[in-house]
């Protein structure tokens, strides 16, 4: 069996990348050129995945530059994001083991490292660090790479994703500032930071009281053309010995308003439904089969949202826009512009919806499909002509 040329899950950068090529320029120009930069855009439109492209590039083809990923995702404190952060630029700096052992006993002032290190050095090494020493003298750690860097000859690019969760670090306020102060004098290390919470990341990089504000270039990663996605679908289609029109193959981003991973979850089904084309028949079953996947997903958002805020995700979907008008809050129950207001700012803390352009749209399309059935018995297969 041909393996699937579709893939959703985890991210891409080789095979099933598509596109992309104007931001992984600039991205690619930014980092080797000593511009910080933060890109920000919703949960699963691609950032991880551009990033991961353009730092192998850059492996491939800068060997005087170390790049280091780390992801925030799973780092729950400070303690902890110093001590990986810590760990993963000294692993970066050598192929070397015996070099990591060597740089973590000379390289601090004050902080006294304790190391550890397993049968199999490159995932079992770790360094660690008295608690109370290390508030003390955070900036040895933040300015680690520099140090390294210049000792070395190199040049460092660190990533760092997911980076809004440093914000619910206990005392973050103060590690901010610290990491602004140092990593703005780095002249080695060059930074990428970015993440999916826009509101978060937007308070962060875009506030003027805020230490991080003008820290360097923000990308808002846009959405893959709808051309590009049916360009992307037809040659995986072909590559693979099997067809897609190009009129079958638009139905498969407009649907998912081109968000990539449903794209690709979509792209997915349709691609194993179909034995040599993908007719028609192929494409419902694919989206019947896709909602019915993410079913569970949307009923337990559902029951974690409030009435009202599920009232005003129907005036949403319903393309409203003067929520605050008397008709659209009776007509939709919407309560108190007070309500309303509450209610639009959770809905966009949780990732529900966002604002494009002055309009109001529900992130997930495949969410809005399963809703307007559930609420409306509206049948998405109708879109499918
Ligand atoms: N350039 C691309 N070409 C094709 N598919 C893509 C591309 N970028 C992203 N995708 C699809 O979208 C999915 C999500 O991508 P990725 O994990 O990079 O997004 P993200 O913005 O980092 O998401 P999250 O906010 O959840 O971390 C991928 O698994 C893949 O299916
Ligand atoms: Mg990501």
């Amino acid at each position: 069996m041909k393996k699937s040329p579709f893939i959703y899950g985890s991210t891409v950068s080789f095979d099933s990348f598509t596109n992309r090529e104007n931001e992984s320029e600039k991205l690619y120009n930014n980092l080797t050129q000593g511009v910080n930069t933060t890109i920000i855009s919703p949960r699963r439109w691609g950032k991880s995945s551009l990033v991961e492209k353009v730092l192998n590039d850059i492996n491939q083809k800068e060997k005087n530059i170390k790049t280091i990923s780390i992801d925030l995702f799973a780092i729950s404190g400070e303690e902890e994001f110093l001590e990986v952060f810590a760990r993963e630029i000294i692993k970066a700096s050598s192929t070397k083991w015996e070099d990591w052992v060597k740089s973590g006993k000379e390289l601090f002032k004050h902080l006294i490292p304790k190391i550890n290190m397993g049968i199999d050095p490159t995932n079992d090494f770790s360094i660690n660090f008295n608690w109370e020493e290390l508030k003390k003298h955070k900036d040895e750690i933040l300015n680690l790479s520099e140090s390294i860097a210049k000792k070395k000859n190199i040049k460092f690019i660190i990533s760092l994703d997911e980076f809004q969760n440093i914000a619910n670090y206990s005392g973050f306020e103060l590690l901010e500032k610290r990491m602004r102060a140092n990593w703005q004098r780095h002249k080695n290390v060059t930074y990428c930071l970015y993440g999916s919470k826009k509101h978060m990341m937007t308070e962060i990089f875009n506030n003027p009281s805020k230490p991080f504000y003008r820290f360097g270039d923000i990308i808002l990663l846009k959405k893959i053309t709808t051309e590009n996605w049916i360009k992307f679908i037809k040659k995986s289609f072909k590559n693979t010995d099997k067809n897609i029109s190009d009129k079958n193959a638009a139905l498969i981003p407009e649907l998912m308003k081109n968000h990539s991973w449903y794209v690709q979850q979509f792209s997915h089904y349709v691609w194993q439904k179909s034995e040599n084309i993908a007719s028609k028949n192929e494409i419902i079953n694919a989206l019947n089969e896709l909602i019915y996947a993410n079913t569970p997903l949307y009923q337990k958002e559902v029951e974690s949202i409030s009435h009202t805020q599920l009232n005003l995700i129907k005036a949403i979907i319903h393309r409203e826009t003067q929520f605050t008008s008397n008709t659209v809050m009776q007509k939709y129950k919407l309560g108190t512009p007070q309500n309303v207001s509450k209610n639009k700012k959770n809905l966009i803390k949780n990732d529900i919806i966002h604002e494009v352009e002055g309009i109001y749209e529900l992130l997930d399309p495949a969410f809005e499909l399963w809703f307007l059935k559930q609420f409306y018995n509206k049948d998405y297969l109708l879109k499918i002509k």
